[in-house]
Formats: C-alpha cells, sequence, structure tokens
C-alpha cells in the first residue's frame, strides 16, 4: 500500500470467529484493531466478508467471484472466443499454465480459470490480496464455481521477486499482466473499485522491470493488457496485438 495510507482493522460482526479472523489478519498484516470509524480507511471483517471501506468511495469493496459482475461475465463474456482468451493463446483444447503477475481483484484471473487455465495469482498489496483470499474462500464451497476456484492460488507478494527466484521446473506457459496506467487515474470516469487500487497502490511504476522478468520466465507468451491507446510497456515492441473496445492485448512470444 502506499506509504501515505493510513488503514486500520475493524469487526463488523457479533461472532466469535470473525473477531478470530480480525485479529488474526491485525497481526498477519501488522495493522491496529480498532473501532469501527467511518472517516478512515479501514479492512472490515463483516459476518460474510472481508472488506475495505473508503471515506470517499462510499460503499465497502470487496471480492465476489459467486455474484455480480464476475458471475455475467463468466456465463456471457464469450468464452474462448473473447479477446483475452485469444490473447493467452487458448485455442481448441489448449489450457496453458498462468501466472497473473498483477492480480487486483482477480477478474481476468478468474476468466480464465473459469475456461480451464491453472493460474496463480500474484499481488503485491497485501490488502488487495486480503480480499482475494476472502473472495476465493467464499466462493471455494459454491456448486456452480467450486472446481474452478481449485484452478485458482493467490500469493501475496512483488511479481519481480517472485519470478526472479523460480525454479526453471515451475516457469509457466503464459505470463500474463495488467499494470495500473498513471493516467487512468486523472479520468473522472474511472470505477470505483479502480480508484480505490489507485488510492491503496498507486500507479505501477516497475511495469517495465516486470516485462523483462517475465519475458525471461514464460515459456510460451507474456500478454500486456493496455488502454487502447497507450504506448508499449518500456516501449517493447510486441509480436502482435489483439484489440477489442478500449483494451489492447499486447502479445509477446517467448524465444
Ligand atoms: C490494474 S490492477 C489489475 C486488475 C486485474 N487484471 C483484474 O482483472 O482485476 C493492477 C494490480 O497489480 C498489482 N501489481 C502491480 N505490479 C505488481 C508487481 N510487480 N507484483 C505484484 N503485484 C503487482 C497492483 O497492486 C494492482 O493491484
Amino acid at each position: 500500500m502506499s506509504s501515505t495510507q493510513q488503514v486500520s482493522i475493524s469487526l463488523d460482526s457479533n461472532l466469535a470467529e470473525r473477531s478470530t479472523l480480525a485479529s488474526s489478519l491485525a497481526k498477519d498484516l501488522n495493522l491496529t484493531l480498532s473501532p469501527l470509524d467511518s472517516n478512515t480507511i479501514q479492512l472490515v471483517v463483516t459476518q460474510h466478508t472481508v472488506e475495505i471501506r473508503v471515506p470517499s468511495l462510499g460503499n465497502p469493496i470487496y471480492i465476489d467471484f459467486v455474484e455480480g459482475k464476475n458471475a455475467h461475465r463468466r456465463q456471457f463474456g464469450g468464452g474462448r472466443g473473447q479477446p483475452l482468451a485469444k490473447a493467452i493463446g487458448l485455442k481448441k483444447g489448449a489450457n496453458p499454465t498462468v501466472i497473473d503477475v498483477t492480480a487486483g481483484f482477480g477478474r481476468d484471473a478468474f476468466v480464465l480459470a473459469n475456461l480451464g487455465c491453472e493460474i496463480i495469482l500474484l499481488e503485491r498489496n497485501p490488502l488487495i490480496a486480503t480480499l482475494l483470499d476472502d473472495a476465493l474462500i467464499r466462493a471455494a464451497d459454491n456448486t456452480d464455481i467450486g472446481d474452478v476456484i481449485t484452478r485458482m492460488s493467490v500469493t501475496n507478494i512483488d511479481a519481480i521477486e517472485y519470478l526472479n527466484n523460480l525454479e526453471e521446473r515451475h516457469y509457466p506457459d503464459v505470463i500474463y499482466m495488467d499494470p495500473m496506467y498513471p493516467s487512468r487515474e486523472k479520468s473522472a470516469l474511472v470505477k470505483k473499485d479502480m480508484r480505490l487500487l489507485h488510492e491503496l497502490a498507486g500507479p505501477d511504476t516497475d511495469s517495465e522491470q516486470l516485462l523483462t522478468s517475465a519475458r525471461k520466465t514464460a515459456l510460451k507468451r507474456v500478454v500486456v493488457k493496455r488502454p487502447k491507446s497507450a504506448p508499449f510497456v518500456g516501449e517493447q515492441k510486441p509480436a502482435t496485438s489483439i484489440e477489442s473496445k478500449n483494451t489492447r492485448y499486447d502479445i509477446y512470444i517467448s524465444p
């Protein structure tokens, strides 16, 4: 999280097990356990969710793979024909192993797991990683997507460090990255959850280094998601790109 953010953790439930969870998260994340306070940024353990409450953003933010946008995209997103799937190389029957090195809210990773990929999600912001863990735990018991969730695992780590220390036998077929683009921050149209990422994590200023590490590690390809008119990360020219309405997927084929 950005060094300017003061975040505490709070409890909004009477259940003893939720209180235990709040205490253990406070310890793991080195956060002060405080009373609910609507004027500060808090990670809040409620009866059903672990969520982030940011005064300037209104409603609490948590990740939900079972309902809402993720469920909609799972049902109506276009399957293997959608641009993300094509960029990853999901031809008929191919289910490459993937590392998503910029997991964020795990939406893209969920799409790929739903289409059959085993996917490791790396997220360096500890609060976002906590939301992801919580969402996976809640979704694991769901009869429709429980099997999809078994293909997803989250690690709270900086991906550059992770990739640079990865043993060759664990190299994935594909590395996917969707770094936060600095100019998104200024747009009035930026969605609330992306604003949360900006509030907590700030823009990703080391994407070039991340792409360099990814290209040394991916066995088949690296895919970088960009706003359509954005320059290539680090001016590294991809082999090809796939475009959708507002998005471009730059594809770097491994040698
Ligand atoms: C734009 S968001 C990704 C959104 C994601 N694709 C989704 O579908 O929800 C970028 C995320 O990548 C994380 N990130 C950026 N660079 C990273 C790195 N080197 N290691 C791990 N996480 C990183 C940021 O903290 C942020 O949460």
